[in-house]
């Protein structure tokens, strides 16, 4: 927003992620985030606060907050939401027009609460719901250069004030044909947690029919590739492997069936619970592959795993299926070495029966298996001759078929894919 010419404060409660980037120090790793936050640091358009009252005199508040899984409960927990609601609330009295604009993802029927809530303190206050759509990985370039744009809009007079406000906010986006849809909150909550069970979707669909593909003897990557060039299925999001992660698309199909069935919609509940069913089997897929490489006992047995990022780009280790895997096999004894270039440090490091290696070759080194699990850039020009130097075993599992199973095969190496051959 800084960089497109708005004058921005960001609040947090976490003071030290406050220090962090009022220092120009991202505390995540993001592909050109620290340029672009360093510079608009810099153009004095951007400054950071842990105190609500520096929220106060702007036109547009974005609600950005986190909507993890609530414990014990595949619904959203809104705690985060309704904390920063809270705060916000008494800087939203005076006379002026202002809008909020949630960008978190919500249970269906939130926005219109949180509008009734806000409405005979704040009468001034517009709410839109304006659902986020960025990738990790891609964050920058989602951002300045969104795919579409959604307004969840209320009923009342004012609905029309808060889209104005927005068009002015993405003014840039929007002169470049960008399009937009304007709809109800209850739409524009709902598109955002059915874009992500599709995706969701995708992904699972693909993953059961690699087990077919295992099972009769064929490559799902080829298939994958042959139904990806019919237009109406499209390639995107059909790489089969360990499956799908991290803090959005796990947490909102889980939520989004609480939602449908709640509001009694079960035959959808059902489809998305397969999906996560599916997505789920996968990592015991990958432990399954390892036994049967190795044999049933994994106690002591030494295993190098490449990534544990929830895909590569990032460092986020949230609902990770590389992590997931590799506390499966440590579970089992095995004695578990995880490289992860980015996601390294921030691996806990008293997790028993693993250890964080700082390289591919301290991770493998001795290994019975090697599992690449987060298909890093540099995991895929890996020379498998000079690994099998290293090792003790030759079994390599692509987890992400990332690899070229040739290559790996021809240098002596037991390659196994999932449903790829
Ligand atoms: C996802 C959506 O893609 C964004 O549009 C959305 O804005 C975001 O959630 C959010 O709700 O905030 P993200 O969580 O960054 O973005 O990750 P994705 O790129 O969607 O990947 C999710 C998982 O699917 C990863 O673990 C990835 O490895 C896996 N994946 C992706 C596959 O297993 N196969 C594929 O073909 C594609």
């Amino acid at each position: 927003m800084a960089k497109l010419g708005h004058t921005v404060t960001g609040i947090d409660v976490d003071t030290r992620k406050i220090d962090s980037l009022a220092a120009g120090e991202a505390p995540f790793h993001e592909p050109g985030f620290t340029e672009l936050l360093r510079s608009s640091l810099a153009s004095g358009r951007l400054a950071f606060s842990a105190n609500m009252a520096d929220a106060a005199g702007h036109d547009v508040h974005f609600l950005c907050v986190g909507t993890p899984q609530a414990p014990g409960s595949p619904a959203a927990d809104l705690r985060y939401v309704h904390a920063a609601i809270g705060a916000l609330t008494p800087f939203l009295a005076g006379p002026d027009p202002t809008v909020v604009a949630g960008k978190s993802t919500v249970p269906v029927g939130t926005a219109r609460a949180l509008a009734d809530t806000l409405r005979p303190t704040s009468p001034n206050v517009t709410l839109v719901w304006n659902p986020e759509f960025l990738r990790e990985g891609f964050a920058v370039q989602d951002t300045l250069q969104p795919d579409r744009i959604v307004y969840g809009l209320g009923d009342g007079e004012t609905a029309r004030g808060g889209a104005d406000a927005l068009d002015r906010v993405y003014a840039h986006a929007l002169s470049q044909g960008t399009p937009k849809i304007e709809t109800d909150y209850e739409t524009a909550e709902l598109v955002k947690v059915s874009a992500n069970s599709f995706l969701a979707l995708k992904i699972s669909f693909i993953n059961g029919v690699a087990r077919v593909c295992d099972a009769a003897g064929a490559n799902v990557a080829d298939l994958a590739r042959a139904i990806g060039l019919d237009d109406r299925i499209g390639k995107k999001f059909l790489r089969s492997g360990i499956g799908f992660g991290g803090g959005c698309l796990p947490k909102d199909l889980r939520a989004f069936s609480a939602r449908a069935t709640e509001l009694g919609a079960d035959g959808l509940a059902d489809l998305l619970d397969q999906v996560d069913r599916i997505n789920l089997s996968q990592r015991a897929w990958v432990v399954s592959l390892v036994t049967h490489g190795v044999g049933p006992d994994l106690a002591g047995v030494p295993i190098g795993v490449l990534g544990a990022a929830f895909k590569p780009e990032t460092d986020d280790i949230r609902d990770s299926p590389a992590l997931a895997v590799a506390t499966a096999l440590a579970t089992r004894g095995a004695a578990v070495r995880i490289y992860d270039p980015a996601a390294g440090r921030v691996l806990p490091t008293d997790e028993p029966g693993i250890t964080v290696a700082n390289s591919v070759e301290s991770a493998v080194r001795d290994a019975r298996a090697v599992l690449v699990l987060t298909e890093w850039d540099e995991f895929v020009p890996l020379d498998p001759t000079d690994l099998a130097d290293l090792t003790t075993g030759r079994l390599i599992i692509d987890g992400r078929g990332a690899l070229d199973p040739a290559r790996w095969r021809d240098a002596g190496w037991d390659y196994r894919g999932l449903g790829t051959r």
